[in-house]
């Protein structure tokens, strides 16, 4: 399967900011200039959870979707301060990012919680988008293919292959995370065949590989989407500090749009 066939994702992730007016304006920014336009990616806001509901709002009969950025395993019960999947699905959202390095690096995630999430998710009928990626001391101890193999394949335990459709992977690497070091294009295109390669070892399946999009995350700019766009293994991207800009989001988003395949070529 050719990357032409995969779906291409432009998701913005933004973290801890905007207030909801101004994730309302945000939202509304990047709807404006996108929603008369056709043959776009897929296109996903992972506002905070407070403005999920009025970015939601803004995005309603838009090109755009939704997605949260983190979410609790379990349905509900006594967990202070967390949110569910139903929770999600009744608001409207569809994605829902998994297992972010900042969710590991700063809140205990670990590689078998991101498996409780994917699941949780697999089993609401929500869009993951799972992250992975290397430590810049990993990278240097040449151990960037060990550990994002590791997470790729502790991530997907116990799920079986048609669990995997709708799957989406981010290759992130921690050192290029609001960094302005963007991971070289070839390299992030050598570690996304890594990724591929785990899975289709895993399930004894690269046609199941090769039908996941993997996303390239860290850094990235309108100035260097272009680089990660033409490599073959990479099917968009998971932008932080970028998406919090209208302008600079959608001149990503336009890069993608220019590598979709226009509707009435697909057979
Ligand atoms: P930056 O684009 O700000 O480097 O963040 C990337 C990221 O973490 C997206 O999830």
């Amino acid at each position: 399967m050719s990357v032409k066939q995969r779906q291409l994702v432009i998701a913005g992730n933004w973290k801890m900011h905007k207030t909801r007016p101004e994730a309302r304006e945000l939202a509304g920014a990047v709807r404006d200039a996108l929603e008369t336009e056709r043959d776009l990616p897929a296109v996903v806001l992972c506002p905070s959870f407070t403005s999920l509901e009025p970015v939601l709002q803004v995005c309603v009969n838009s090109p755009l979707a939704v997605g949260a950025q983190n979410m609790d395993h379990r349905d509900s019960g006594a967990y202070t301060g967390e949110i569910s999947p139903p929770m999600l699905l009744e608001l409207g959202v569809k994605y829902v990012i998994i297992g972010h390095s900042e969710r590991r690096q700063f809140f205990g995630e670990t590689n078998a919680t991101v498996n409780l999430k994917l699941k949780a998710a697999v089993r609401h009928g929500l869009i993951p988008i799972v992250c992975v990626g290397e430590t810049v001391d990993e990278r240097e101890n040449h151990l960037t293919d060990a550990v994002v193999s590791r997470q790729t394949a502790a991530a997907l335990d116990d799920l079986d292959a048609a669990q995997l459709s709708g799957l989406i992977v981010a290759y992130e690497p921690v050192w290029a995370i609001g960094t302005g070091k963007v991971c070289e294009a070839v390299e992030a295109n050598r570690v996304a065949a890594v990724i591929r390669s785990t899975i289709g070892n895993l399930y004894a399946n690269r046609d199941l590989a090769a039908s996941i999009p993997v996303l390239y995350g860290g850094s990235v700019k309108a100035s260097n989407i272009d680089e990660q766009l033409a490599q073959p293994e990479l099917d968009g991207a998971l932008v932080g500090g970028a998406s919090l800009n209208a302008e600079e989001f959608v001149a990503i988003i336009r890069s993608a749009q220019k590598k979709v395949q226009p509707a009435a070529a697909k057979s």
